[in-house]
């Protein structure tokens, strides 16, 4: 059935060249020849009617383009991340009733698979490999055969029919060897119903014209700087010297940073070192330092760095390491990034990130700062929430279950931080889960959280405020992928103690073993 719809719409393909205008792009997407070939090659397979599947390292746009073409094309597009823990019902639709009060009008609730296919919307599948079997199956069988037919307890069986319009594209990020990233490898079966499309990684001719569109749009005139960031990033990414237990993985997101801040008034020096060079100590960071003095003289600068803590930071043992910290956690924070405090086991970054998430919660709110501790028992749903007994099971209008959001729902919806400690100890498929919220928020457009467990409220919009601050130990960095790292700032959290003095080092010990936090004092 599906290789006849394929043909004969490959047919229906129309020749014409489909045509994009610069003004036609809102944002900070920037045009250039080769974003404008990939637009209308991915409208080409849309035409088709065939599911597309983006595949490429992280970073090279596949989301983007997805959400550019939409645009362009005014197709409605529902963006969904899957996860190991999703389930047939999360993207089909499940019995639910719209009055969160009440369980006396219950009805089938359509997920966005479901919503997708009947309406005729854009489906965007993020990190399909991260889906299990059985999900991919009922997808793959909807495809087959144009139709939903599926048992839901409670709604009995649900029929419904594909809507021509509906497009599904899926994303995935290629394997990579020596990380071993607990992905599903897709079947045969199940890519072979879609068109693959490779997003391989930019060039320097397309990063140097992104990095000049971007500064352009944010009226930057220093076009010199500018290049010196694009080639000295294209020369970081391919850096072989950098030890191989370093957190590397730099892509357009941290050149876009980088313009970004300097656009805003940061001194490119640090905000080069903020976005490719905070992440490295000893000896790498001496290298990263000299291969800037050395081949990109306009952009160097010596690292100073004499700036006190803020005085409304919590009271703490300030040393010249954590002062770095933050000096560099506030650039990544300005400019909308989402923080890894990486550290040697015990060097304290717990609690320098404890202090670090409190001080960029809104006062208002620092109440609600709190710490997330992981293990390799986490669950989605105990970062998420889930639905816990409600009220009296013996009376029938109280309803039987009730949604109770997670800390991290509730930090997303209400913008404050918190602290997700000891990341690299919790499965890859549950935090892998989060890429999309963690994505960087680049236009003024509002932006959503998916979460397809709770009926009442599916999505909700991030705030603007929330900021994830999570930790991980030097030596289990390589126990996350690429793009999950690259969704942060790194920053390194070196040695507090080092060149203080037996009287500091008491004073120190107090700081980093206590829990409380207290304003410090002017
Ligand atoms: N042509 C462009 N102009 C400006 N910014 C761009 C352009 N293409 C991509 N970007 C930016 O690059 C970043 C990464 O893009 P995107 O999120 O689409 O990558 P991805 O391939 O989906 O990565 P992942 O596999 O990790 O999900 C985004 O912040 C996006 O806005
Ligand atoms: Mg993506």
């Amino acid at each position: 059935m599906l290789e006849k719809i394929t043909k004969d719409n490959l047919l229906n393909i129309k020749n014409q060249e489909f045509e994009i205008k610069t003004e036609d792009i809102t944002g900070n997407f920037i045009l250039t020849n080769e974003a404008k070939k990939r637009l209308q090659k991915i409208k080409h397979f849309f035409d088709s009617g065939i599911p597309v599947l983006l595949e490429g390292p992280t970073g090279t746009s596949k989301t983007k383009t997805i959400q550019i073409l939409c645009k362009l094309l005014q197709k409605k597009l529902i963006r969904f991340n899957l996860s190991s823990e999703t389930t047939i019902e999360d993207l089909i639709g499940r019995l639910g009733s719209c009055n969160e009060d009440s369980w006396s009008s219950f009805k089938f609730v359509p997920g966005p698979f479901t919503e997708a296919f009947e309406k005729g919307y854009v489906l965007l599948l993020d990190e399909v490999n991260l889906g299990q079997k059985s999900v991919l199956q009922c997808m793959e069988t909807a495809l087959d055969t144009g139709e939903i037919i599926q048992d839901i307890s409670g709604c009995g069986r649900i029929k419904k029919i594909m809507n021509k319009n509906f497009i599904l594209v899926a994303t995935q990020n290629p394997r990579i060897e020596g990380f071993t990233n607990q992905r599903e490898e897709l079947s045969q079966k199940f890519l072979s119903r879609f068109t693959i499309v490779e997003f391989p990684p930019f060039e320097i001719e397309e990063l140097r014209n992104i990095a000049r569109g971007i500064a352009e749009k944010k009226d930057y005139k220093q076009m010199d700087i500018v290049k010196q960031i694009s080639d000295f990033h294209y020369q970081w990414v391919y850096n072989e010297k950098i030890s191989k237990s370093s957190p590397q993985c730099f892509t357009i997101r941290d050149l876009n940073s980088t313009i970004n801040a300097i656009s805003k008034g940061q001194e490119p020096c640090d905000a080069a070192i903020c976005f490719y060079g905070s992440r490295y100590r000893g000896k790498d960071f001496e290298y990263f330092m000299e291969l800037l003095k050395k081949n990109f003289t306009p952009l160097y600068k010596d690292l100073k760095l004499i700036q006190e803590l803020p005085s409304d930071f919590p009271k703490c043992y300030s040393n010249y390491s954590l002062k770095k910290v933050f000096y560099f956690a506030n650039i990544a924070k300005m400019n909308g990034r989402h923080l890894l405090i990486v550290g040697k086991e015990g060097s304290g970054i717990t609690q320098v990130s404890k202090w670090i998430s409190y001080y960029f919660t809104p006062k208002e709110k620092r109440e609600n700062n709190f710490i997330f501790i992981f293990s390799p028992e986490t669950t989605i749903s105990d970062m998420i929430g889930k639905y816990i007994p409600k009220g009296d099971i013996s009376d029938s209008t109280s309803g039987i279950f009730e949604w109770r959001n997670g800390p991290l729902t509730l930090a997303v919806k209400e913008g404050y931080s918190g602290v997700f400690d000891n990341i690299s100890l919790a499965p890859a498929k549950v935090i892998e889960s989060l890429n999309g919220l963690l994505d960087l928020k680049d236009t003024n457009e509002d932006y959503y959280f998916d979460i397809p467990q709770n009926i009442y409220e599916p999505k909700i919009k991030i705030h603007k405020d929330f900021l994830f601050v999570a930790t991980c130990s030097l030596d289990q960095m390589d126990k996350l992928s690429p793009a999950f790292l690259n969704r942060f700032t790194v920053i390194n959290l070196e040695d507090q103690l080092e060149g203080a003095n037996e009287f500091q080092e008491k004073e120190a010990i107090k700081c980093l073993i206590g829990t409380e936090f207290s304003e410090k004092k002017k």
